[in-house]
């Protein structure tokens, strides 16, 4: 088996990106891609997945296809260098979805912790979609699909790697050793792990509306920064302050850098002073939420001004889209036609098993 460096990863398209997923995984896309350390890089817009939890609701995932892309584009991922497709467009993927189903278990599925946590967020319980339900199989398909061994993603996704690992061994020790076992690659940054909303909640997220979006305009941004929420017994400037579950402090440890001290707020060396002043009283709010401001307009500014170039070209988008289906096509369907081949339903091409039916009928 080859030691090639096959890297894919997406979203689904339920939404505008926002800053949880820069930090937790598409600056790592970025890094890699700058690294130019890989053989393949795919990056997949998993609008079929978001269609198992938006049956009802088409028109959005058609709507935030093109807001993906474009967050995609605008972070500076290069259709040069990585494969920018729709998961929809990919037929095979469907079709390896539904012969991996069979080596997993519905109790299995039921154990899936992030699938659990979905379902009660959904309040789906009695009424689960199959597709829903299943479709960290189809995870697994649009992994192998590609013979990905590096998935960058989110602490969230962890189950679906296992079991996409999982799949693999059952595969390959049934069939005939041909699929590749991926490995997850998490963010460096334990904070961005998981980054909480500006209301203080525990992830920040669509649903809760309580998101930084990486196309925000300065303005949004500036209003959602200074309604961030900080710590509640912090009411006087001269108050003692919490910096641990303050969500200034806790952006501030993702993003900030010392540069960034030196540019915005010399009178402080690094954040570790900046904290202690917090703590020890005498640091208002307003002055951490406009250094806050001014590091994150330095990593949303270029965002914004690349994106605005593509909203300029949408028919670029939709090409860069469409050659970019039509390429991981290529590649999924030669794994799916290896695949059937281990499994030996490649009827019309198995001249040895029409041989023997032609034999087994021939002295009748
Ligand atoms: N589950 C991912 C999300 O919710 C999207 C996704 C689908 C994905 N297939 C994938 C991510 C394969 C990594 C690898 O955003």
């Amino acid at each position: 088996m080859s030691n090639k460096k096959i890297i894919l990863t997406g979203e689904r398209p339920t939404g505008r990106l926002h800053l949880g997923h820069f930090v937790g995984t598409l600056k790592n896309r970025i890094k890699i891609q700058e690294e130019g350390n890989y053989d393949e890089m795919y990056i997949m817009i998993a609008d079929s997945q978001a269609l198992t939890d938006n049956a009802d609701n088409p028109e959005k995932i058609r709507e935030n296809i093109i807001e993906v892309a474009l967050d995609y584009l605008s972070i500076g991922l290069d259709p040069k260098k990585v494969t920018i497709f729709l998961q929809s467009q990919v037929s095979a993927l469907t079709e390896l979805t539904f012969y991996y189903s069979n080596l997993v278990t519905v109790s299995r599925l039921q154990r899936n912790p992030t699938v659990k946590n979905e379902i009660k967020m959904k309040n789906f319980e009695a009424n689960i979609p199959a597709g829903f339900f299943t479709y960290p199989i189809s995870q697994a398909a649009d992994i192998t699909a590609f013979k990905a061994n590096i998935v960058p993603v989110g602490e969230d996704q962890l189950p679906m790697i296992e079991q996409t690992r999982e799949i693999v061994r059952s595969f390959n020790r049934i069939y005939q050793n041909i699929l590749i076992e991926p490995e997850a690659v998490l963010p460096e940054n334990k904070y961005a792990y998981r980054l909480p909303g500006i209301d203080g909640s525990a992830k920040m997220s669509k649903s809760l509306g309580n998101g930084i979006y990486l196309a925000d305009t300065k303005e949004e941004l500036k209003k959602k920064v200074m309604s961030m929420y900080t710590d509640p017994k912090h009411i006087h400037i001269e108050d003692p302050g919490n910096v641990e579950n303050n969500i200034v402090f806790i952006y501030l440890d993702v993003f900030a850098t010392n540069e960034d001290f030196k540019k915005y707020l010399p009178e402080y060396n690094n954040l570790d002073e900046l904290k202690a002043h917090y703590q020890k009283g005498g640091l208002g709010d307003v002055t951490i939420k406009k250094f806050l401001l001014q590091v994150l307009e330095n990593v949303l500014e270029p965002i914004r001004e690349k994106r605005s170039y593509f909203e300029a070209r949408i028919d670029e988008v939709y090409e860069i889209l469409k050659n970019g289906s039509e390429k991981a096509s290529q590649v999924a369907n030669k794994t799916l036609k290896e695949v059937k081949d281990a499994m030996a339903i490649n009827y019309f091409e198995d001249a040895d098993l029409i041989q023997k039916h032609k034999e087994k009928y021939e002295n009748l």
